[in-house]
């Protein structure tokens, strides 16, 4: 039942460094399981490979080695991408890029369903709306453009974007991180809001350990391409293991009035 498998995935890119090239390691032998409904944060500096391990998740980026399944089945077909990406959806790092500058919010919100051919096009001015008032915002902002509209709003596009497929599995790459901080926490309501009401999935990727801590059950602690440590949310959190989780959850400023609210 929609659950998302990533079986121990590589990823080494060639980089050019002074004319000569080398290989670096992205991702090494990294296993993440997401059952349906279960919320799994993804944690560890910049450039341990969160990103590139989502991406491959959902087909942008080929492992060099591994698989991905799905339900069960190994998604390895164009045909199996193509059906993959209507139950498992990216949320973008960044609100600015991932919308196409010229287009109105309205046809970007049609768009996958355009592409995937799912909804008759005189209903889909219906359902874009239907979406918009679902994250909270007014049916005119379908006819604006993305620069006419405030950060917070733009992130509320993207999930809309995202759930027009109905997706099972959402992956959400820092996608609270450009804000500001009172507008992180409407973003993140309405997240934990459409996760409850929809029953999904969520990989969520953060640098803000508090906010992994409140949000999910299970963590994955990623150094170097590596997971160095993983478990139920309240078990690393309290009592790391490996002293790179340790190193992390020290720079938190207030993670020991964290621990002691939280037992
Ligand atoms: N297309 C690419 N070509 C070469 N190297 C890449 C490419 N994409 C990512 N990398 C490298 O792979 C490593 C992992 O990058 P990745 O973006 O996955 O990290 P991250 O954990 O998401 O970091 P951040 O927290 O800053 O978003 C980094 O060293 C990065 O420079
Ligand atoms: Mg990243």
């Amino acid at each position: 039942m929609s659950t998302l498998v990533a079986n121990r995935i590589v990823k080494t890119f060639n980089v050019k460094r002074g004319g000569k090239t080398s290989e670096l390691r992205a991702v090494n032998d990294v296993s993440l399981t997401v059952a349906p409904g279960e919320i799994v944060g993804l944690v560890g500096e910049s450039g341990c490979g969160k990103t590139t391990l989502s991406r491959i998740m959902i087909g942008i980026e080929t492992a060099t080695a591994g698989e991905i399944t799905y339900d069960g089945r190994p998604v390895k077909s164009r045909a199996d991408w193509r059906d993959l990406r209507r139950s498992v959806q990216y949320v973008f790092q960044d609100p600015f890029t991932a919308l196409c500058p010229t287009m109105r919010i309205g046809d970007a919100l049609a768009e996958p369903l355009a592409i995937h051919n799912i909804c008759p096009p005189a209903e889909r001015k219906a359902r874009v709306i239907r979406m918009l008032e679902m994250v909270g915002l007014h049916a005119d902002v379908a006819r604006r453009l993305p620069n006419q509209l405030s950060g917070g709003q733009r992130q509320r596009v993207n999930l809309a974007r995202a759930l027009m497929l109905e997706p099972k599995v959402l992956i959400c790459d820092e996608i609270v991180s450009g804000l500001d901080v009172s507008v992180q926490a409407q973003v993140l309501a309405l997240l934990i809001e459409l996760q409850e009401r929809l029953g999904l999935s969520l990989v969520f990727i953060s640098h803000d350990l508090r906010v992994v801590r409140y949000l999910c059950s299970r963590v994955l602690v990623m150094y170097m391409g590596e997971v160095v440590e993983q478990g139920a949310v309240e078990a690393v959190f309290d009592n790391p293991q490996h002293t790179y989780t340790q190193a992390l959850l020290a720079a938190i400023p207030d993670h020991s009035r964290l621990t002691a609210a939280a037992s």
